[in-house]
């Protein structure tokens, strides 16, 4: 299996550590319990005002033609890899409070919190995710009967993790490119925007 292990400035938990985002699923069901749990670790999430803006549109591979619907909400080019996962999701997120009817400027970052929390709970379960943004709203919305209500944030797949070379064209090399990040010193700030701060 491909590992690509962060590589941290400082040790971090091996959950994060050895987290990212492969495109390549080997098409192995999801159990009903990892499932659930993943999505019960959303459920937990923090979200402003504890308004929970998020809702979750689940497709699995069990119902042929449910995946393939779900498999037509995604871009093209992220149909390539997603088709294979067993379990697709899309994340909504309600624009106003359900309590008071006032926009909720926290709707999406909520929303993203709570798929941060579901990822690190498949991590532990053995399970792998890959999002993507590039996916058919208006399709989705269609489908699924989306109310006007709630923004269609992100899609992902969720699975067990696949051989690179299943995938198509470019995407075998995509797979083992090195991940990278912004070195800490270029986003971590004090005393004034854009002074790195003085860490370990
Ligand atoms: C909100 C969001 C949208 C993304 N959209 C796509 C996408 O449309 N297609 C894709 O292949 N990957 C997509 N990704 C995956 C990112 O490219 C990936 O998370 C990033 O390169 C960091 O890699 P890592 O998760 O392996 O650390 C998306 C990730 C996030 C969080």
């Amino acid at each position: 299996m491909l590992n690509k292990p962060a590589q941290t400035s400082t040790p971090v938990h091996e959950l994060i550590r050895e987290r990212w985002s492969p495109r390549a699923f080997n098409g192995k069901a999801v159990s009903t319990t990892d499932l659930t749990a993943v999505l019960e670790a959303a459920r937990w999430a923090a979200s402003s005002n504890n308004g929970q803006p998020w809702r979750f549109i689940v497709a699995t591979n069990d119902d042929a033609s449910g995946h393939a619907a779900a498999v037509a909400g995604f871009a093209v080019r992220n149909q390539r890899w997603a088709k294979a996962a067993p379990v697709l999701v899309f994340a909504c997120a309600r624009k106003a409070f359900e309590a008071n009817g006032n926009p909720n400027a926290h709707s999406w970052y909520d929303t993203g919190a709570a798929i941060a929390t579901l990822t690190i709970e498949a991590q532990a379960r053995g399970l792998r995710l890959h999002q993507a943004a590039g996916i058919e709203r208006d399709t989705i919305r269609a489908t699924y009967g989306v109310p006007e209500e709630f923004d269609i944030v992100v899609g992902f797949a969720l699975g067990h993790q696949g051989d690179p070379d299943s995938l198509p064209e470019d995407l075998p090399g995509r797979e083992r490119e090195p991940r990278a990040r912004k070195p800490l010193a270029d986003i971590v700030f004090s005393g004034k925007f854009g002074t790195p701060a003085k860490l370990g």
